[in-house]
């Protein structure tokens, strides 16, 4: 079993102690968490960002985690995900996967964007070889979602993700029974209760909603042994919409053990990053935009448009007050002129801003963010430095947000023409290079999904939440 997993080993063992230099560098703790059971540790993932606690009014999780210190009787599972933990630590060590042909697509995750390149390389090579996901069946719109496949051709990531785990996809990761998986899908529909009963009930507005969650729940509790033998967290919910952190809150456990896939990955709105999956919040675009121009045709220094949100931030509203309409170089819109184009002005600006947090909402930054890595523009992530910095970034397990991106605190917005001026030509081509690597991570494609793109990508991330569990079966 163990020459099936290890790697072949051509190349040259690192020794011990560089090896742990080398870890310590990549600011890596993989090795010791996965002998605690863990992965990837969040504490790693998020170093250098400062990251207020959930408020104490939300209710607290009951622990699940508590299962993974508690002496179990390892099961068949466990076996081998124990064998996937150790070849992803294996690969790291030795910097050297299991022969990978990158599936035809030649593509293999290499350099300074990922934390742990051979880690993430193998675990998602791991992930291929056994990930296997139970989508429930049960339940009825507008509870669960309604049929994806026509949803799907304009769909945005959470109707492709839907699609490629709900079972009827038949994608790679799907279950034939329950007892060969490794996460169970929950199908809710946050988009659509929210829809329903918005229609329906506009005075008692959220007791009936988060009644019917949590009645789901129970309901598949009761029926089947899945939820309670994990108090759920093994179990995912999947949603784009901006009230899943509201809804999920239905059972202390969803909140707390279930792993939560949402764009809004604010942890002040009660976002986990040890449990909850950030999802990026993409959309295929018909026809798709332009790939944006080469850095020599990015004649505009910097980009922002505040678009139609509402509301805006402090961070938003200090970029605004400083630069809108008031420089050449630094193209700042509170409202795009007619004829101009997001996209386009994406595409011909070296760095698009990217204020973070605020009142904006984790989605809408985040969307901002991802626009424009697929444009090819260079994001600089503005963020207070103190508590309104507390949004997660999407796979920041395995991405090196610092390696592709500019951070500026929002205390310097008025300097921004002179730092983003003041980055030389060549490390602006280092960072336009990485930006462009990384996009292949942000691309959703039309199904079936393509290997590291967007949807595999958040498959990966489940599958990291679910690695670091030791479950009794
Ligand atoms: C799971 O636990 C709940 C609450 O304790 C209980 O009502 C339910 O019957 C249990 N489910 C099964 C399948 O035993
Ligand atoms: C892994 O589990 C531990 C608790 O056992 C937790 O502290 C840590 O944040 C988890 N890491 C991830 C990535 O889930």
């Amino acid at each position: 079993m163990a020459s099936k997993n290890s790697c072949a080993c051509h190349g040259v063992l690192v020794a011990l102690t560089s090896c742990l230099l080398l870890l310590a560098a990549a600011a890596t703790v993989l090795a010791a968490h996965v002998a605690l059971g863990q992965v990837w540790s969040p504490a790693v993932a998020t170093a250098g960002h400062h990251h207020s606690p959930p408020p104490a009014s939300l209710p607290l999780p009951s622990s699940a985690r508590g299962l993974v210190n508690r002496p179990v009787q390892v099961g068949r599972m466990e076996v081998g995900l124990a064998q996937a933990r150790a070849s992803i630590r294996r690969a790291s060590r030795t910097r050297n996967c299991t022969p990978d042909d990158g599936g035809g697509g030649g593509f293999i995750p290499r350099g300074a964007v990922y934390r742990d390149a051979y880690a993430f390389h193998q675990s998602y090579i791991e992930m291929e070889k056994r990930f296997k996901v139970w989508a429930y069946r049960d339940g009825e719109p507008p509870v669960v979602h309604k049929g994806v496949d026509a949803a799907v051709a304009g769909g945005g990531i959470e109707d492709h993700l839907v699609a490629e785990l709900d079972g009827r996809g038949g994608g790679r990761h799907r279950a034939r029974h329950p007892g060969e998986a490794h996460a169970f899908f929950l199908p809710i529909s946050v988009a659509s209760i929210a829809g329903y009963i918005y229609r329906r009930d506009m005075i008692d507005f959220w007791d009936p909603q988060l009644r019917l969650v949590a009645g789901y729940v129970d309901g598949l509790a009761a029926k089947y042994p899945f939820w309670n033998r994990s108090r759920g967290a093994d179990h995912f919910l999947v949603s784009c919409h901006e009230w899943a952190p509201i809804l999920s809150a239905a059972k202390a456990e969803l909140r707390g053990n279930a792993i939560r896939v949402m764009c809004d990955a604010d942890m002040s709105d009660g976002f986990d990053p040890a449990t909850d999956v950030a999802l990026p919040p993409v959309v295929v675009r018909v026809p798709a935009p332009p790939r944006g121009g080469a850095a020599s045709e990015r004649t505009v220094l910097a980009f922002f448009a505040a678009g139609g949100v509402a509301r805006g931030g402090a961070v938003r509203e200090a970029l605004l007050a400083r630069w809108e309409g008031r420089d050449d170089r630094v193209l700042v819109y509170g409202r795009l002129p007619a004829g101009v184009d997001h996209g386009e002005l994406m595409g011909r600006a070296r760095f698009c801003l990217c204020p973070c947090g605020g009142d904006e909402g984790a989605a809408a930054a985040s969307r901002r963010v991802v626009e424009a890595i697929t444009a090819g523009c260079v994001p600089v992530l503005i963020a207070a430095a103190d508590d309104d910095d507390s949004y997660s970034r999407p796979f920041s397990d395995v991405l090196d947000w610092a390696r592709f991106s500019v951070a500026v605190p929002a205390e310097r917005v008025d300097e921004i023409k002179d730092i983003l001026a003041g980055v030389s030509d060549r490390r602006y081509t280092v960072l336009r290079r990485r930006v462009l690597r990384v996009g292949r991570h942000f691309r959703l494609n039309r199904p079936p999904a393509k290997r590291f793109d967007v949807v595999n990508m958040v498959i990966h991330s489940i599958w990291l939440r679910r690695l670091n569990l030791s479950l009794p079966y």
